[in-house]
């Protein structure tokens, strides 16, 4: 059994250009990875040989936070990045015909469908671990050019969470330049009830661009490199920045109060996470996350509240990776 992890992230900037001829939308953001974990483990079960063509993962587990949300079947982003490694093998030597079916199991600790790449995750656990299964049984894994293409036609999330740290993106987001951060920064999320879906967050964002009219002016993102480059989350806060969190804030008007409260709660500042709906706080320190974390619970429109540090790593073996 191969055991891996990977990390959810917060955007601490996002800049969103106008939507281009394959329908995505031209981003500059900033991404950080937190604390918050996703576990994916893959066992191979050699007595049953799947032919090419043929779905490996014959079972697949869920566990954890919002289990029940996620996809069991084919169109499981971890799932899939499975299935891409297995035909990048297949492509690299074409007289392979079987590898063996997998079971896989995922924990979940990062929450389902609100901005913090939780299913990218899987999808990056997932594709780190299958490139070791293959690489240590073919002798040589596909190299990290590859893995970081097959991560971007996964979803534009994926290439930042198999590689984590701190990270500028560009294009879809895919795009990466690693950015230098110092310090620990503390982190307050407050989870949804309901997720919010990525497109109908960027269709909003048109719909509220085309009724303004007059064109934005566009963000520049030095005052957050600076300030992550110091490490000092009084200078972190003023900046942070997402073009998405008018249109969440349209659809939900509900997160906007939430973002007043965490303010009145002694948070430094506060964004939303990604394409929403979860809003991360700035805390201070450890002390002053608690007690947002504190005063959050119980709050009407929160879900839920979970606190986490940034920067944290990227895909790589869990805790007994081997056995
Ligand atoms: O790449 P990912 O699967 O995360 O994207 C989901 C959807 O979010 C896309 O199909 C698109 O509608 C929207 N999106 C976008 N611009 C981006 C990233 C995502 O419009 N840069």
């Amino acid at each position: 059994m191969l055991r891996g992890q990977a990390s959810g992230k917060v955007n601490v900037f996002l800049a969103a250009g106008a939507a281009r001829a394959d329908g995505f939308h031209e981003l500059a953001t900033i991404f950080q990875a937190v604390s918050l974990k996703e576990r994916v483990d893959i066992e191979t079960m050699p007595r049953y040989p799947v032919p090419r063509g043929h779905q490996l993962v014959r079972w697949l587990h869920v566990t954890g936070r919002d289990a029940e949300r996620v996809p069991r079947d084919e169109t499981n982003l971890a799932v899939r990045a499975v299935e891409a490694v297995a035909e990048a093998y297949y492509q690299r030597f074409p007289q392979l015909e079987y590898l063996p079916a997998l079971h896989m199991y995922v924990h979940k600790g990062i929450p389902t469908a609100g901005g913090m790449a939780g299913g990218s995750a899987d999808a990056a656990a997932a594709l780190w671990l299958m490139d070791r299964l293959l690489g240590s049984f073919f002798g040589a894994g596909l190299g990290t050019a590859q893995l970081m293409r097959i991560a971007a036609q996964l979803g534009s999330d994926v290439p930042f969470v198999l590689r984590g740290g701190t990270a500028l993106g560009t294009g879809r987001g895919e795009r990466l330049e690693r950015i230098t951060a110092h310090g620990r920064f503390h982190w307050v999320f407050a989870l949804a009830k309901k997720g919010l879906s990525t497109p109908a967050v960027f269709r909003e964002l048109d719909r509220l661009r085309a009724d303004a009219g007059s064109p934005r002016p566009a963000m520049d993102p030095g005052a957050v490199i600076h300030a992550l480059s110091t490490g000092d989350p009084e200078l972190l806060a003023p900046a942070l920045h997402n073009d998405l969190e008018v249109a969440a804030f349209s659809l939900r008007p509900e997160l906007a109060d939430l973002k007043a409260r965490a303010s009145r709660l002694g948070a430094l500042g506060a964004i939303l996470c990604g394409s929403g709906p979860t809003m991360a706080f700035l805390c201070a320190d450890e002390l002053a996350a608690a007690r947002v974390q504190e005063g959050l619970r119980g709050v009407a429109e929160c879900a839920g509240v979970c606190a986490a540090t940034a920067p944290a790593g990227g895909a790589e073996l869990a805790r007994g990776g081997l056995d």
